[in-house]
């Protein structure tokens, strides 16, 4: 069941006060003992000692102790809102996902936004990447859009991103920086893998740092399936596209306000929904075939690569308004689980290296920070469609699934009554053709990155272009060891003259030869053979 929604007229209405809180309510424990003293401990005497035998303490102490569960490993910090998606255009032709299949069909809907690298009490105008995570809770199960508001990532394969993320966190030895990349451990493992250099050119332009969750686009990255009821498969990449318009602060108002308010990007999207002012994104896709992605030089399987919209417009097909605010940040905004691989039929995957990391890496994290098996049952998590299947028992179940036949086939339980899987209408997987010797080496078709980072910065306005080269001189100003330096600005020869040469102009050094980037940009070799070229000369 949704939480009850309550909107500022309503809160102290009747006997209801703010969020569902009642009047005249008993203190109680955990197991509903009515307490004649929530505020002294029991104790022998006027002065202690304290007894054992005080249980109402017991309880109290017992529950706060374990308040806390781990951050996320990224996306720690985030904020969440509910909403709907309206379907503006329905797409039976192209998916078979239930939120596209009729004009002004409407599907429950909650987000949360993130910065990735800054812990739970980093200040939210940090330089970087924000999450836009979407779950829809659709009649044929919860569908996790997990995106970012970059349409590109820094790596094309997931084996990278403990290192991408140890690189990106706060240096182990040191405790900083919480929420800003401006330091060496980062520019470091970016100087040494070019494939990051698209990404960088965004991270370090205006893009991120946003005015506020409700001025940014999202963007599902990856180049996903869309499956129709005949089983056709078409390419899609998902696009958000704020109807409030795109908009971000620059540097030195980040930094004021991160001062002044480190909570502002929270507070205003509260502000906006609580005030009836309620965001709005429409949600775009580019759908296009095998033909059309054998025509690009590049891999549409490579995640740090976009499609340009001039080439393949977004065709925009639902409409998503954020209209809650969440009821309790814990169970909402901490307990949510989003995964790329929740989801529905008519949608389904392809072969991005990064993609299919990702589907592996969000179960398994959620294990271990939501700590149960059972977090599906959260209110947050839990389907609004029928849920029914053979799973049983495990840590916090709440839902026990009924009869006596519990497996698959069993005749107990009978035909109308057990649940049976559904050959026509339940997932099928697209049959694909895979075939090929095992290897690690990357295709050559993910060897070009530096062709889409150029065209990024040449996109870019004057002004856009300075406050690029601003942000990367002041970040590498920031860097302590000068070869890192020196390897980032020979990767940025690549990218742009007037980009490499405009950052050592800010940070007073002389121009390196191009010679002196660190990797060889074949990517035919492993990264061993890479890094020993390197090392070796
Ligand atoms: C969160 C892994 C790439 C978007 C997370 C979390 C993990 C993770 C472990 C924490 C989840 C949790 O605790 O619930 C990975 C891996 C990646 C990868 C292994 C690459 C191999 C990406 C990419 C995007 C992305 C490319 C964007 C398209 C997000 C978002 C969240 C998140 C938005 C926060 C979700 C929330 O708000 O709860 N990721 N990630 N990640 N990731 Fe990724």
């Amino acid at each position: 069941k949704r939480p009850t929604s309550t909107t500022p007229d309503q809160r102290g209405a009747g006997d209801e006060l703010h969020q569902g809180v009642k009047r005249g309510e008993r203190l109680t424990t955990a197991t509903g003992t009515p307490l004649g003293d929530g505020q002294n401990s029991l104790k022998v005497g006027d002065r202690g000692p304290t007894l054992l035998e005080d249980f109402a303490f017991r309880d109290k102490m017992f529950h706060f102790d374990h308040e806390r569960i781990p951050e996320r490993v990224v996306h720690a910090r985030g904020y969440s809102a509910h909403g709907t998606l309206e379907c503006l255009e329905a797409i039976p032709d192209l998916t078979r996902a239930a939120p596209f299949q009729r004009k002004g069909q409407e599907t429950e809907a909650f987000v949360r936004f993130s910065t990735v690298a800054g812990n739970l009490g980093s200040p939210d105008l940090a330089r970087d990447v924000r999450g836009f995570a979407v779950k829809m809770y659709t009649d044929e199960g919860n569908w996790d859009l997990v995106g970012n508001n970059i349409p590109v990532f820094f790596i094309q394969d997931a084996t990278k991103f403990p290192d991408l993320v140890h690189a990106v966190k706060e240096e182990q030895d040191r405790g900083w920086p919480q929420a800003q990349s401006a330091h060496d451990t980062f520019w470091d493992f970016v100087s040494l893998m070019p494939e990051s250099t698209h990404m960088l050119l965004w991270q370090m332009s205006d893009r991120t740092i946003p005015r506020s969750f409700r001025f940014m686009e999202g963007f599902g990255v990856h180049t996903y399936r869309f499956v129709n009821a005949d089983g056709d498969d078409t390419f899609v990449k998902f696009h958000w596209k704020p109807r409030q318009g795109l908009q971000s602060v620059v540097w030195n108002e980040a930094l004021k306000i991160n001062g002044a308010d480190p909570d502002f990007h929270r507070r205003d999207l509260y502000a906006a929904i609580d005030s009836g002012d309620l965001p709005q994104w429409d949600l775009g896709v580019q759908v296009f075939d095998e033909a059309f992605a054998d025509e690009f030089d590049f891999d549409v399987l490579d995640s740090t690569k976009l499609i340009p919209e001039e080439v393949l417009p977004v065709r925009v097909i639902a409409r998503l308004t954020l209209d809650r605010v969440v009821d309790n940040m814990f169970a909402e905004n901490e307990q949510v689980a989003f995964g790329t691989h929740n989801v529905i039929p008519g949608i389904d995957f392809t072969n991005d290296p990064l993609l299919q990391g990702r589907n592996f890496s969000y179960l398994d994290t959620q294990l271990k920070r939501l700590g149960s098996t059972n977090f599906t049952q959260l209110p947050v998590n839990a389907p609004r469609c029928p849920v029914r299947h053979f799973q049983r028992d495990g840590h916090m179940q709440t839902d026990p699934q009924l009869g006596r036949g519990n497996y698959e086939p069993n005749s107990l339980s009978g035909d109308d009554r057990g649940p049976r899987a559904d050959v026509v209408h339940g997932y099928q997987s697209v049959v694909r053709q895979e075939q090929g010797p095992t290897r690690r080496l990357r295709a050559e078709s993910f060897a070009d990155h530096y062709s889409q980072a150029r065209q990024f910065f040449i996109s870019q306005t004057d002004v856009e272009q300075q406050h690029i080269v601003n942000a990367f001189g002041f970040e590498l100003s920031k860097v302590e060891d000068p070869r890192i330096r020196t390897r980032v600005l020979a990767n940025l020869l690549n990218v742009h003259d007037d980009l490499a040469s405009g950052i050592a102009t800010v940070l007073g050094v002389p121009l390196p030869a191009a010679s002196e980037a660190a990797v060889p940009t074949r990517t035919d070799l492993p990264e061993s053979a890479a890094l020993s070229i390197q090392l070796n000369g």
